[in-house]
């Protein structure tokens, strides 16, 4: 199963992704999680050591220029960059998880390093189709950049979003971004919904009943400012957590 995030910066994303990565481990599934946020911190919510020494690939322009064979003054590089080794040397792990940071993918209008981006697309296509049986894809923005042969690896499409007005919106223009890209299967998890009122605002404003409703924790809260990963809140949100693996797994 691959499981991509999407959602406005803050409705909660990464917490949602690190608890899921933790339930779907103590399932007993190998589970492997891509952060391609720009500002990645999934490593702290994950509780990596020392998730600070943690530098993205992205940030590795020397790497990357030279996997994309470019060389300074020319226009030319390789399309087809060797990553087949980047994973090993990359991958972090905690507590069984395993946690590669990425970092950002840029889009090609952001005037992007297309060499440097190519390689971190072959990177992460290539993640995507390792044989781990749960790989789970944090980002910030919707999935529309990533181009067609990443998405193609991408099987389903999770958009968090919080009972607000512009919070519908954009989650809805998430959506309709993301059928645009022949990505199925999208689904909504409904963050900090307090109750029956904020559920039913929801199911209206999406036209849809979302996947799961996270309510807004005081165990996430207190574990966020106290540095601690968000994953030993499962006391708290197990229960929900659990039950959005199941609705994973059976649709
Ligand atoms: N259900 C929740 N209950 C309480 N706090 C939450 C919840 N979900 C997210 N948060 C807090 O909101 C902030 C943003 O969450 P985060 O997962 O980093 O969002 P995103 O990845 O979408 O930018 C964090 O401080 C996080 O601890
Ligand atoms: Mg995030």
């Amino acid at each position: 199963m691959k499981i991509a995030i999407s959602g406005k910066g803050g409705v909660g994303k990464t917490t949602i992704m690190a608890l899921l990565a933790r339930q779907f481990k103590e399932m007993g599934q190998e589970v492997l999680v891509i952060d391609a946020d720009p500002s990645p911190h999934m490593a702290q919510s994950l509780g990596v050591d020392q998730p600070e020494k943690i530098r993205p690939i992205s940030e590795m322009k020397d790497l990357l220029r030279e996997r994309s064979g470019k060389v300074e003054g020319s226009a030319f590089y390789n399309i087809n960059p060797q990553v087949e080794d980047l994973p090993e040397r990359f991958i972090v792990e905690a507590d069984g998880i395993k946690l590669m940071v990425l970092g950002a993918i840029q889009s090609a209008e952001s005037g992007c390093a297309c060499a440097e981006n190519t390689v971190l697309k072959r990177l992460l296509t290539r993640l995507l189709l390792k044989p781990a049986q749960v790989v789970l894809l944090d980002m910030e923005a919707g999935v529309e950049h990533l181009g067609r042969g990443t998405i193609a690896g991408v099987d389903r499409l999770l958009i968090v979003v919080i009972p607000s007005r512009s919070g519908i919106r954009t989650a809805l223009k998430i959506k309709k971004l993301a059928q645009e890209c022949r990505i199925s299967n999208v689904s909504f998890i409904g963050n900090l919904v307090h109750d029956d009122e904020d559920e039913q605002f929801l199911r209206e404003g999406l036209g849809e009943s979302p996947l799961a409703c996270f309510p807004d924790a005081t165990a996430i809260r207190r574990l966020e400012r106290k540095g601690r990963p968000v994953t030993d809140a499962l006391s708290e949100v197990g229960q929900i957590t659990a039950e959005l693996v199941a609705a994973l797994q059976n649709n």
